[in-house]
């Protein structure tokens, strides 16, 4: 009878572990993480370290509700819970390794308190401090601070410490600033960023081979890109800067390498509904950069999939290999928001992005080199 027993409990075990065994994507739909619950990991960025992927996100946790100032643009919110982060070492399977950045529950003046925004968390790993170093869209319940925040940690795993937030460059001309601007009648957006510093909502970092590291963010009302290089510990700026995609409102920025050029991957601004993807490359990662357009393709490629760009992966150990990833936002509950991860393909130098019901990265390997 106890043999029996021990036969049952076996026989669970395996198939309770097969149940969570993820073997492929499948877009859009509900993905759980190793202990059964759905990923909360939304506007996230990847860390690949020692082996593991790390995957921080905004955990998009309780009830959706819409604050009367961003009622006019649609820009429902869930009260801020903090930065998840998960583990991998396949991609597919995460394992849960916790709120490493919670929210302040008692001051309502702190950046991270629960009344306020944390967005987009991206981070990297500063080899000469040996720190784990993250940015994030900082902001005001109503999105008028437009700031970004930094933390910092010792492990990919946390805890992180919460640094402070700014607006970038105050003070500081942008590189490629007429010398028109900086007279007798500049732009108003110019005088008034020069002095309280340059708006900063959504963003993402980019670390160079030679491991420079560059903040991209929307500035200057969603208007126009900023790229800034980051000082050699990765928890400052320097002050320098480029105003990029002028007037082009670009949002969701995503930033990679391949083959010595720079690819950008980014939205329009249309909150949390869907609008065209853009793409862009260039030589140098000041510019000038070339839009190429949606590298969406094929059906509902002009709402790039219902989704919105947050990363793009480079697989490790594989050559030519890149995931889009992006957010299936559900704006009237936004904890049941998806996660979409598409390959790249590449038409000569134009990232292409297709639907696929189902995937995996032996996708890649099938793929003629490009
Ligand atoms: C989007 C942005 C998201 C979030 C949202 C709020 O445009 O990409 O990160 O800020 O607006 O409505």
């Amino acid at each position: 009878m106890e043999k029996i027993h021990l036969l049952f409990c076996v026989l669970g075990l395996v198939f309770a572990s097969q149940a969570f065994a993820m073997e492929a994507y499948k877009p859009g739909e509900v993905w759980d993480d190793a202990e059964g619950n759905p990923i909360n990991a939304h506007g996230g960025g990847m860390l690949y370290h020692e082996g593991a992927y790390y995957w921080y996100g905004e955990m998009k946790t309780g009830k959706t509700w819409m604050p009367k100032s961003n009622a006019s643009w649609g820009g429902s919110r869930v009260d801020v819970t903090g930065v998840s982060c998960y583990s991998s070492r396949d991609l597919l399977n995460w394992k849960p390794e916790g709120n490493v950045l919670p929210a302040n529950q008692d001051d309502p003046t702190h950046d991270l308190h629960t009344s306020k925004v944390v967005e987009r968390p991206k981070v990297i790993y500063n080899r000469a401090t040996g720190k784990f170093v993250m940015w994030m869209h900082i902001d005001s319940m109503n999105y008028g601070k437009a700031s970004v925040g930094v933390a910092i940690s010792d492990s990919p795993t946390g805890p992180f410490t919460y640094l402070y937030s700014i607006r970038p460059n105050k003070g500081v001309w942008p590189k490629n600033a007429d010398e028109a601007d900086k007279q007798s009648d500049p732009p108003a957006h110019y005088v008034r960023d020069h002095e309280k510093g340059q708006m900063a909502r959504d963003m993402t970092l980019f670390v160079d081979d030679d491991q420079r590291a560059y903040l991209f963010y929307s500035a200057e009302e969603n208007a126009t890109h900023h790229i800034a290089l980051l000082n050699d510990d990765y928890t400052q700026l320097t002050g320098q800067y480029k105003r990029v995609f002028i007037d082009r409102s670009m949002e969701a920025p995503a930033v990679f390498k391949r083959d010595g050029r720079y690819y950008f991957i980014a939205s329009g601004c249309t909150a949390w509904h869907p609008n065209p993807a853009r793409s862009a490359v260039a030589d140098s990662i000041w510019g000038p950069w070339t839009e190429l357009g949606n590298p969406c393709v094929g059906k509902n490629s002009d709402v790039t999939f219902y989704s919105q760009s947050t990363y793009v992966l480079p697989i490790q150990g594989k050559d030519d290999a890149y995931i889009f990833m992006a957010d299936r936002w559900n704006p009237k509950n936004l904890e049941d928001s998806r996660y979409v991860w598409l390959p790249i393909e590449f038409n000569g130098d134009r990232p292409e992005v297709r639907w696929q019901d189902k995937w995996s990265t032996a996708w890649f390997d099938a793929q003629p080199s490009q």
